[in-house]
């Protein structure tokens, strides 16, 4: 069955417009948790515009589920995450002037220093992804460099113009996943999926991780962190039974 990972970072984005206490992650985290989420995500950014320090050290203590932190491959990132200690990191690129993550990371002009990263990461037991395009030279690169997983960036599907676009994404999408099992990677992806979107990634696609968080966190405002999680776990889970034809 696909794994559904809880990306948090957006309850922290609305604590940080006030500077305040609340909403606080480290609850959202926990409902996500009881909601069913099999890995709860957050990214801490060196600028730390949402996720604090704080929320890091406290979720890494407090869930149940697998905890993902993504991060970009600064030293100070890479000290605090290698005294954390999370079951997996994802590297992803990270801009200062980005809204969110916009795309993924090249690895192909960066292998050394990704060797050598993910190398420690590894020697210290933490499992190491990295989020990519679905373009088959950062596939390969990414097979080159020692990483187990990659997380492909969903983003231009997600946000294609029309119908026949999100057909032509959803097959790069498939391709990428085709080249990258059969250079031994795990796959996972996300970004930018939706209730709506979601459900022909399940139908389509062999992935082991989904990792979805505006959508949620948004459904939450209206319904709860746990129900908006319950109810992208069913989908997830009706629409994995479509594709094994049960
Ligand atoms: N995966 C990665 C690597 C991301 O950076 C993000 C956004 O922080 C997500 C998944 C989740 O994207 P969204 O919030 O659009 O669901």
């Amino acid at each position: 069955m696909i794994k559904l990972g809880v990306n948090v970072d957006h309850v922290a984005t609305l604590r940080q417009a006030r500077m305040t206490y609340e909403p606080d992650p480290v609850t959202a985290a926990g409902l996500a948790d009881l909601g069913g989420a099999d890995i709860i995500t957050i990214h801490l950014r060196e600028d730390r515009r949402h996720i604090q320090d704080r929320d890091l050290a406290l979720i890494s203590k407090t869930v149940f589920s697998k905890l993902n932190l993504e991060m970009a491959t600064s030293q100070e990132i890479i000290d605090i995450a290698l005294k954390v200690k999370p079951g997996q990191i994802t590297i992803v690129p990270e801009r200062r002037q980005e809204v969110t993550t916009e795309g993924g990371l090249c690895v192909t002009t960066q292998k050394k220093l990704l060797a050598d990263i993910i190398k420690r990461f590894r020697d210290n037991g933490i499992h190491v992804s990295l989020f990519i395009d679905p373009d088959k030279d950062q596939i390969t690169a990414s097979s080159e460099v020692g990483t187990q997983s990659i997380e492909l960036h969903t983003g231009n599907y997600a946000n294609a113009k029309d119908e026949r676009q999100s057909a032509k994404m959803l097959e790069v999408l498939k391709e990428g996943v085709r080249i990258a099992q059969e250079a031994g990677l795990r796959v996972n992806a996300g970004h930018g999926l939706t209730y709506k979107n979601v459900c022909p990634i399940v139908e389509s696609m062999d992935v082991e991780e989904l990792h979805i968080g505006h959508s949620i966190v948004s459904r939450a405002i209206f319904v709860g962190i746990k129900k908006a999680v319950q109810e992208m776990k069913e989908l997830i889970y009706k629409h994995y039974l479509i594709k094994q034809n049960l």
